[in-house]
């Protein structure tokens, strides 16, 4: 998550001014210890000994240190922001073209919609963005509950998400990978754990990624999955949850459809591996406390075993 290290237009231009301020600010540090050590060094001894007195003058250092220095620093940055907000208008609120994904932030993840005129073609997921390397791709944030921030540090500036208003991003990402991103807006307790990933992917993958997606879940054809189906199903999790293609339509919590096919569980907190799965189910409050997901301690140890390989057979 290095804003310095960018991989898209939209972050580059931040880079390029974040470079020389960081660099300014260190060079002058460095300047003023060596300083400060300087005198250290010379001056030993009481301070009766070196007690200051007045020579009179000094107050031009005063004026350049004070006003002119950093007088010229923010004037010369005040103009570059200007400079970059002119090429790279941060015009939010209106789309320059169709957004095909819409996020919702919720607390504490974040709810994917990839959009279509084809309603066939629309699904959801979540705390997962997959984008075509090299493209620029239109996204409308909103907001079900607080004030989120969007925020994948190489890809992009942080754009909120506010309830009762549609924003909107552009990015891009110039070399494949998986880039990490969270919430930059204080949300509440497990604001800090409300984390998603960017996949950038070749058209190829990118399309059949999209294509998988837009299937219904797929039938467990394992016993122990499909035993779990049957608990998943007569369990509390379709009130929250919904698996396209079974009677789980709730939207309150995560889209699972393809939940096996995530990379992270938790909104990007935790792997996907079976161990944290496991955890996420039985005791989601401590591993997140206050968010909807309620601790299922109600499953016995192979049932659990059962629910679990039913949602990674969700693939
Ligand atoms: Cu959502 Cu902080």
């Amino acid at each position: 998550m290095n804003a310095l290290s960018p991989v898209g237009a939209a972050a580059r231009i931040l880079a390029a001014l974040g470079w020389p301020v960081l660099i300014g600010f260190l060079v002058t540090t460095a300047v003023m210890w060596g300083l400060i050590a300087w005198v250290a060094w010379r001056r030993t001894g009481t301070f009766a000994e070196h007690a200051p007195h007045d020579a009179g003058g000094g107050l031009g250092w005063v004026v350049v240190g004070g006003f002119v220095i950093p007088g010229i620093v923010f004037a010369a940055l005040f103009v570059a922001t200007v400079g970059v907000m002119r090429v790279f208008p941060m015009d939010h609120v209106a789309a320059r073209a169709r957004p095909i994904i819409r996020i919702t932030g919720h607390q504490w993840w974040w709810e994917v919609e990839y959009l279509s005129d084809d309603l066939q073609k629309r699904f959801t997921t979540a705390n997962e963005i997959h984008i075509p390397v090299g493209r620029p791709i239109e996204i409308e944030l909103l907001s079900a509950d607080v004030i989120h921030s969007l925020w994948a540090p190489r890809l992009h500036g942080k754009v909120d998400l506010v309830p009762g208003l549609v924003n909107h991003i552009r990015i891009q990402a110039d070399a494949p990978g998986m880039y990490l991103g969270g919430c930059a807006e204080f949300c509440g307790l497990q604001h800090a754990k409300m984390r998603f990933v960017v996949v950038a992917e070749s058209k190829d993958a990118y399309d059949k990624w999209l294509e998988h997606q837009r299937e219904p879940a797929p039938m467990p054809n394992d016993p122990a999955a499909l035993h779990g189906k049957s608990l998943f199903m007569s369990g509390a999790c379709p009130m929250c949850h919904t698996v396209r293609g079974t009677e789980a339509l709730a939207t309150v919590g995560p889209n699972l459809t393809h939940f096996g096919s995530r990379a992270t569980v938790a909104a990007g907190w935790l792997p996907n591996e079976l161990a944290a799965v496991h955890a996420w189910v039985v005791n989601a409050q401590a591993i997140k406390p206050g968010a909807q997901m309620p601790a299922l301690t109600m499953f016995s140890g192979s049932e659990l075993h059962d629910l679990v390989a039913y949602l990674e057979a969700l693939k």
